[in-house]
Formats: structure tokens, C-alpha cells, sequence
């Protein structure tokens, strides 16, 4: 079974935990992809659902397969959300970002009752940072802010090359908010807790990649099927 076929399992399971008549947050990437999908057949049978999507690539799917949307100025308060994660540990705490999207993600994820997190078997660690944390940067002296970024990574016991992402034509990549992200290659965090706290106090830095005491479960696809994860 592929990792792609585990992110489907996860996001199939995930239906479970959605209720007629829901305010939904939708998450971004693959496996949050394949949830919007599902969802959108079911929203097809009249399953009544109102969402808000963490990034325009989702906003623009959602609308393609006819889910209603909203936004958080109209609907301020949400039930749940379901979104994809590149790492989490026995804690649920989570690094996301790899699809740019963290910061809406974040927004969206805490403006509701729940967040569950769905993914393949390989997201499962023991000790976060072997996946790039990314760090959303305001574009106004970033060098300066990478270069705070650096320090207070150290100060946390995080070693290891910071580089702001390229698109595909090497030029900046832009977040839906138009900010930068920096990729933070740490291979481990030994106190996420801590420095997610630093980084954000480093005027420039908008928010990091990190979630932390904001995922209620984790549905996880694996090659024997789904299991539920609750931090422990
Ligand atoms: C986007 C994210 C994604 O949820 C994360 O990168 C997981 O992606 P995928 O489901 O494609 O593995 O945080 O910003």
C-alpha cells in the first residue's frame, strides 16, 4: 500500500467524525485533498456542511466539487478541522507547512471546538525536526529576521541550514498572504514547546510550523488499515 493510499484511508475515516449540519475547516495538501474530495460526494447527496478553507488551492477545490464556503468573518467559530501534518509525536504536536499554508491553517485550526489530523503512517515520530519546520517570514528584512531566526534556533539546541523556499522558478515563494517562508533543517527539536514560543517573538516572524496543544486526534492510514492516536 502506498503512503498515498494511507493518506486516503485516514481522510476516508475522517468522515466518521463529521456531522450534518457542521462548520467544517479544511485543511491543505494531499491528504486534506483527498478529505474535500470525499466530502464533496457526500455534499453531493445533500450532507449539509458550511467550510472554511486554509488556503486558496482548497478554497478553489471546495468550489470545484460545490461545498459551500464561508469565511471566518462570517463564521467566527468552527466545529472542527481537519487538516494534514508533515510530522507529529506521541503529544500531537504537529509541524506543518510544507504546502506554504501554515499560518491560515493555524488561524483556522484554533478557531475550533476540535482539530484532527490526518495522515500516512510514515508523519508518526518520536522526536520532531526531521521535517522542515517552516517559518512564515514578512518579506520587510527578512535577512535580518532569518538571521534572529538562526540565533534563537541555537539558543533551543537547533543547528542546521535556514533558507528561504523557491518556487519553481527560483524566484520567492509566496505564501496566500504574500509573506516568505524559511525552511529550518533542525533534523531534531528537543523542545518544540519552547522554541515555537522564541521564533514567534522575533518581530518579522508571523507565525512557525509548529501546532502545539492543537490537535485532538490523529487518524492515521497504515498498511493494516486506520488507527486513532489521542496525545498522550
Ligand atoms: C500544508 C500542510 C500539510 O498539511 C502538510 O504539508 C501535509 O501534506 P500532505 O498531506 O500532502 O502530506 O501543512 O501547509
Amino acid at each position: 500500500m502506498t503512503a498515498d493510499d494511507q493518506k486516503k484511508q485516514a481522510a476516508r475515516r475522517a468522515l466518521d467524525f463529521i456531522e450534518d449540519g457542521m462548520k467544517l475547516g479544511l485543511g491543505t495538501g494531499s491528504t486534506a485533498e483527498h478529505l474535500v474530495r470525499f466530502l464533496g460526494e457526500k455534499v453531493a447527496t445533500g450532507f449539509k456542511v458550511v467550510c472554511v478553507p486554509t488556503s486558496d488551492r482548497t478554497a478553489k477545490l471546495a468550489t470545484e466539487l460545490g461545498i459551500p464556503l464561508t469565511t471566518l468573518a462570517e463564521t467566527p467559530h468552527l466545529d472542527l478541522t481537519i487538516d494534514g501534518a508533515d510530522e507529529f509525536d506521541a503529544a500531537l504536536r504537529l509541524i506543518k507547512g510544507a504546502g506554504g499554508a501554515l499560518l491560515r491553517e493555524k488561524i483556522v485550526a484554533t478557531a475550533s471546538d476540535r482539530m484532527i489530523v490526518i495522515t500516512d503512517a510514515s508523519k508518526q515520530v518520536d522526536l520532531l525536526g526531521a521535517f522542515p519546520l517552516s517559518v512564515e517570514v514578512i518579506p520587510f528584512g527578512c535577512d535580518t529576521t532569518a538571521t534572529h531566526l538562526k540565533r534563537i534556533a541555537a539558543e533551543y539546541g537547533c543547528l542546521g541550514e535556514i533558507s528561504r523556499r523557491a518556487d519553481e522558478y527560483g524566484e520567492p515563494f509566496l505564501t496566500d498572504s504574500e509573506n516568505f517562508i524559511y525552511d529550518c533543517q533542525f533534523g531534531r527539536i528537543p523542545d518544540p514547546d519552547g522554541l515555537a514560543k522564541a521564533m514567534n517573538l522575533i518581530p518579522g516572524v508571523v507565525d512557525n510550523g509548529l501546532f502545539i496543544g492543537i490537535a485532538n486526534l490523529a487518524i492515521v492510514g497504515g498498511p493494516e488499515g486506520t488507527h486513532l492516536v489521542e496525545p498522550e
